[in-house]
């Protein structure tokens, strides 16, 4: 394979090692608080790779770093843990996302989580400013315009303001802006964040289009199920601390059975949960590692190999206290779970 003096030769799209970061203390707001708040480090040895072509997606809980490996390889953070300690590495398209950022952005079509759009602008007078950073005018950027204006189905609707547009229109006039420089690695915040499934399926049916149909590799970011489900593969992120990599497949394979939900009616003083939780461990052991009964939400849940079988015999030892029962092959919240003891709800606010 052939290299320029800089770019390494790789096969991988993203290349990530060992990378940490940690944001720096924030100022004290209230006085006489003498406790300096603990710095956490928002990404902590993360390592993994982004194959050339595919759809990878980056799951975690809010909070959990996303948005900050995000804005490293974006090359608008410098990772950092402070003096003679090093944070890694982030190799982006073959360079490196400190030392050469201007040839990564050359690479990179980035999609951030807070909209960049100008409601006051028309979709193509958007389009327009976005190219003019990258150097594009003339005949060549109206003739990218048009290409990705039809490409997201938003031709017809090209002279009227953004601040017009629904939710999913803006998301994909967002993409098209991102894509606008022709670059080979589309890189995502939450894209789908806040769309309704319909747009959301509009969105996913474009990303799918752009992989196969243009060899694009597209990095995303979610802490949404269905969309990680989608994804060629997955890392899993918590607490800036990857905790898997692998296709959503097999990652749901590591869970070897059913995984069971009981809802128990409401009890007098809302113990019902961790009383149920406590017997049904009892009655229907012994337990796989990971497997017993927990409380998640209000419901107890757990994993037994025979779901069905057991989800019966809960119901005929229960009359009357059971609200609802769930039996079903394991989500990757499942997997979720199983591998960070949290679930991925209850730290989204
Ligand atoms: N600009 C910042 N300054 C200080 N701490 C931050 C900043 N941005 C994020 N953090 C902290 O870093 C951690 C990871 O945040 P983030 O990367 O935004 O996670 P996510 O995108 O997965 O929600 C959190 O503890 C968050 O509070
Ligand atoms: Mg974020």
């Amino acid at each position: 394979m052939s290299s320029t003096p800089t770019q390494t030769a790789t096969s991988s799209a993203i290349c990530v090692e060992n990378l940490s970061h940690q944001y720096p203390a924030p100022k004290r707001s209230r006085r006489g608080n003498s406790q300096p708040a603990p710095r956490v480090l928002a990404l902590d040895g993360v390592s993994f790779e982004v194959n050339m072509g595919e759809v990878f997606g980056i799951l975690g809980p809010n909070g959990g770093g996303k948005s900050t490996l995000f804005r490293i390889l974006s090359t608008m953070l410098r990772p950092s843990v402070g003096e003679g300690r090093s944070a890694g590495s982030a190799n982006v398209m073959g360079y490196d996302a400190v030392a050469e950022p201007g040839l990564v952005r050359r690479q990179l079509g980035v999609v951030f989580q807070s909209p960049s759009l100008d409601g006051k602008l028309t979709a193509v007078e958007n389009l327009r400013h976005q190219g003019r950073l990258y150097g594009l005018g003339g005949f060549e950027l109206s003739k990218r315009i048009d290409h990705w204006l039809e490409y997201f189905g938003l031709s017809d609707r090209q002279d009227e303001f953004v601040e017009r547009f629904s939710g999913g229109m803006r998301r994909r006039l967002e993409v098209a802006k991102a894509l606008l420089h022709e670059p080979t690695l589309l890189l995502m915040d939450e894209p789908a964040t806040g769309l309704d499934p319909a747009a959301r399926r509009d969105l996913w049916q474009k990303l799918f289009e752009l992989r196969d149909q243009k060899g694009m590799t597209i990095a995303l970011t979610t802490h949404l199920m269905d969309e990680a489900d989608r994804c060629d593969r997955l890392a899993i992120i918590c607490e800036g601390k990857l905790v898997a990599v692998d296709t959503p497949g097999n990652l749901k394979a590591r869970i070897g059975g059913d995984v069971v939900t009981v809802e128990p009616e409401v009890a007098e003083n809302g113990s019902g949960a961790e009383r149920l939780a406590s017997e049904i461990t009892e009655k229907f052991g012994p337990w796989d590692e990971g497997a017993s009964p927990a409380v998640v939400d209000g419901r107890v849940r757990f994993e037994k190999a025979d779901g069905a079988r057991v989800v019966a015999e809960v119901a005929a030892a229960y009359p009357g206290k059971i609200r609802s029962l769930t039996v079903g092959r394991p989500t990757i919240e499942d997997v979720f779970l199983r591998l960070t003891g949290a679930a991925l709800g209850e730290s989204n606010a």
